[in-house]
Parts: structure tokens; C-alpha cells; sequence
């Protein structure tokens, strides 16, 4: 307990400099509370205002994909490349080191497989991502889909969880067999996770108009890599998307069964990051990889 008397006079006020205000650097956010910004600076980096996310949560739909049958032995040597991880919280139980540090989106919606309807789910306890330490948690939004209604309840729960103990939600749009990824799709689920409160939108990019779906979108967008691409085309990929307003990327599959992984996330944190045109990440890659 400080001593009560004889401490120095205060004299350092500092009188003629104004208190800074800052604002907040990512979109949308600028009214949020302090752990709510707090853990999204964890996750986009505050010089960049970009991320590059590694996802690995397929098993959950999918089973052992090809590069996540062993992911102690594929996805651990990743985890130092990029700013955030992806995933289940059975993947995080069993094979993410907590001594990583690194922040975690977690999968926190479930329900239903490749095999049955996708998307029919439901929402883990606020109490078990916070258990787990989660800076961000992730459902699926299955906009114009049979289980819609579902899954827009399952966000609006999951944000009002959230804003009780700063936890910011991800809302990644989910495509089924029968719709389009185009703009005009693209915008309307990912404007309807942003009006419900999502905090950050994660969907796909489409090669028209996906500015107008970042620009429509008040939150931060970040982009699924989709099925493995040649790497040159993910790098362009990941390449338009930022140039054309995205926040960042949450890749699997592009980079975990990419050639060389952990060379495909370092192209990748180039171009998100440092602004790399395509054709030098992909060289960078190249040598890397050599
Ligand atoms: C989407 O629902 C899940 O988060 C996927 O695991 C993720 O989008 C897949 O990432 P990618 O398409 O880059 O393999």
C-alpha cells in the first residue's frame, strides 16, 4: 500500500498538450470497448491493418482432408508464420501448443457433416471459448440455405454472448451446392453477418465487383482461400482481394497443401502485409521453397 504522507508533489500535467484520442483501425470498430479491441488488435496487425489467419477446422465437416491427417505434424511447424489460428477445439486440445501465444479463432458452431445437410448447427457455450482463451469466435452463416433462420439465431446469441465479455465474433458466410459465389450474393450474406453484429465477415472472393462487397460490408473482411489453387493463383488471389478492400486472409487448404507450406505462408504474409505483387511473392516463394 503506497505511504499516505511525504510522497513528491505531482507537478507533470502536462498543461498545453492535448490528450491524445486515438480512433481505432479497423473499420467499424471505433466504438467497441477496450477488451473487445484489444483482442482484434491481437488478431490484424495494427501496422498493417491486415492478418493472415491459418484455418484448419475442415475436420469438423470433413474428416481427415489431405495435409490435415496429422496435423501435429503438418499444421504445428506453421503456427509461428502466422497471426492467428483457425480451428476446432479438439484440434486446439490436442495439438495446438498453449505455449504458442498465439490468438485463436475458434470454431465455435457444429452440428452436421459432408455426409448429411450442411450448416443444420449449433453454438458452443460463451463459458468453453472463454475456457479456451479464444480472441475471436467463428459460426457458420448459411444465407439463403435451408437452415438460414438458424443460423443468423446462432449469430445474434453468439454476439450478444460476445459483447458481454468482449469476444468478437467471426461470421463466415457458407456456400452451399446452389449458390452463386458472386458479388451480388457475396454482399448481401456479408452485409446480413455485419447488421447482426458480426465483427468480422469472412467469405470468398469473386473476380467481379468484390470491392463492392468489401465497400458495402462496415466490418473487416477477410477471405477464404477455396479449393487448392496452383500457388501463383493464390498469391494473385490474395493479391486482389486486399487490393480491393479485404482486411486479410483465413487460408487452409492453398496453404497447408501447397508444396511447400510453411513457404506458401511466408509468400502469403508478403503480399497481405507488405503489399508483394504476386509475381515477386510467388518468386519469393520459389526461393523459399528451394
Ligand atoms: C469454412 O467454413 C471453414 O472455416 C473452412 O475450414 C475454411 O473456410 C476453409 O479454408 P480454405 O477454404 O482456405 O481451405
Amino acid at each position: 500500500m503506497p505511504e499516505a504522507a511525504n510522497n513528491l508533489d505531482a507537478k507533470d500535467y502536462g498543461i498545453g498538450i492535448p490528450q491524445s484520442t486515438e480512433g481505432f483501425f479497423l473499420k467499424g470498430h471505433s466504438h467497441l470497448d477496450w477488451g473487445m479491441k484489444d483482442r482484434l488488435a491481437r488478431i490484424f496487425n495494427p501496422k498493417s491493418g491486415h492478418t493472415v489467419m491459418l484455418a484448419f477446422d475442415h475436420g469438423y465437416i470433413m474428416g481427415p482432408t489431405s495435409g490435415l491427417e496429422r496435423m501435429d505434424l503438418t499444421i504445428v511447424p506453421l503456427i509461428p508464420y502466422a497471426d492467428c489460428l483457425m480451428c476446432t477445439r479438439g484440434a486446439l486440445r490436442q495439438i495446438v501448443p498453449p505455449t504458442c501465444n498465439k490468438p485463436i479463432s475458434l470454431r465455435a458452431s457444429a452440428g452436421s457433416t459432408i455426409l448429411t445437410d450442411l450448416n443444420d448447427e449449433c453454438i458452443l457455450s460463451m463459458e468453453e471459448c472463454l475456457r479456451l482463451n479464444a480472441s475471436m469466435v467463428a459460426l457458420m452463416v448459411a444465407v439463403g440455405s435451408t437452415f438460414e433462420a438458424l443460423t443468423i439465431r446462432n449469430l445474434t446469441t453468439m454476439v450478444d454472448q460476445g459483447s458481454r465479455y468482449n469476444v468478437p465474433v467471426l461470421g463466415v458466410t457458407a456456400v452451399g451446392k446452389d449458390l452463386v459465389r458472386d458479388a451480388r450474393y457475396l454482399s448481401l450474406a456479408t452485409r446480413v453477418c455485419a447488421e447482426n453484429g458480426a465483427h468480422v465477415v469472412k467469405t470468398y472472393y469473386c473476380e467481379t465487383d468484390f470491392e463492392k462487397v468489401t465497400a458495402a460490408c462496415p466490418v473487416p473482411i477477410v477471405i477464404a482461400g477455396g479449393k487448392k489453387l496452383p500457388e501463383r493463383d493464390a498469391l494473385q488471389m490474395a493479391y486482389e482481394a486486399i487490393d480491393q478492400g479485404a482486411a486479410g486472409v483465413d487460408m487452409g487448404r492453398n496453404v497447408f497443401q501447397a508444396e511447400s507450406p510453411i513457404a506458401m505462408l511466408q509468400a502469403v504474409r508478403a503480399v497481405v502485409h507488405d503489399g508483394e505483387k504476386p509475381e515477386k511473392a510467388f518468386e519469393m516463394y520459389r526461393q523459399t521453397k528451394g
